[in-house]
């Protein structure tokens, strides 16, 4: 391709521009947590493309803590384990309670995602049985909490973050440790495990916009591993 073509081609569709050959896209956190820059930009419209499917078997719903709280983001799974919360806590289930019918299947796009994302961070051999599907509105937050309802601690937590930027916190493993922010966007991922794994993390309200991907809202997808192996 000529120099001329290549920069009308980058002008029209508004590309990226090309990562240095070898430059690094990871960004540590902490021990074994890592923010991966544009890991899943590339697979996003495949991700996204799989949601109404997966909505038309375990819609959006909102969940209630333990406590009696409406949680503000929109929640769904996929997988063969989901994550929910009631008045009688949170845990993983194999069956939507919403209709009793399991979880829709985790559409291989969402596997290898997630093993790749894991192994890119230095954690080989990931095996997801559980992906937590997040709708953010403008104006919805997540406090900070641990991922502590999985079996197996050995291995890491990947989240996906798609559409609208957040603001996420990573803090340390004591709630009141002050937690870093990080400025998350269209197609960043983030994985963290082994001494980071009980790290509390959260999001930060989301601002209003528009995202040509997801419209008005931040997608986020949490592969977990529930399950003892
Ligand atoms: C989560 O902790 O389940 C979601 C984190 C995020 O939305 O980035
Ligand atoms: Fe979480």
């Amino acid at each position: 391709m000529t120099p001329v073509l290549h920069g009308v081609t980058a002008g029209l569709f508004d590309e990226l521009p090309e990562p240095d050959a070898g430059a690094d896209i990871r960004l540590a956190l902490g021990p074994g947590a890592r923010v991966l820059r544009g890991l899943a930009r590339a697979d996003a419209p495949a991700l996204l493309v799989a949601l109404p499917a997966l909505l038309a078997a375990s819609p959006w719903r909102h969940l209630v803590t333990p406590g009696g709280q409406r949680m503000s983001v929109a929640m769904t799974n996929c997988g063969p384990l989901g994550w929910v919360s009631d008045r009688r806590g949170y845990r993983y289930t194999a069956l939507d309670p919403l209709h009793g019918a399991p979880w829709p299947a985790m559409p291989a796009v969402f596997i290898a995602l997630a093993e790749r994302a894991a192994a890119t961070a230095g954690f080989n051999g990931f095996a997801p049985d559980a992906c937590l599907i997040n709708r953010y509105a403008p104006g919805t937050r997540l406090s900070l909490h641990q991922d502590r309802d999985e079996q197996d601690m050995r291995q890491p937590i990947v989240s996906v973050s798609l559409g609208l930027p957040a603001v996420f916190l990573f803090g340390g493993l004591a709630r009141s440790d002050k937690p870093q922010r990080v400025a998350l966007q269209h197609g960043d991922v983030v994985v963290w495990g082994g001494a980071s794994r009980l790290a509390f993390h959260g999001v930060m309200p989301v601002a209003d916009g528009a995202h040509p991907a997801t419209g008005d809202c931040r997608i986020n997808l949490t592969f977990r591993r529930a399950a003892a192996e």
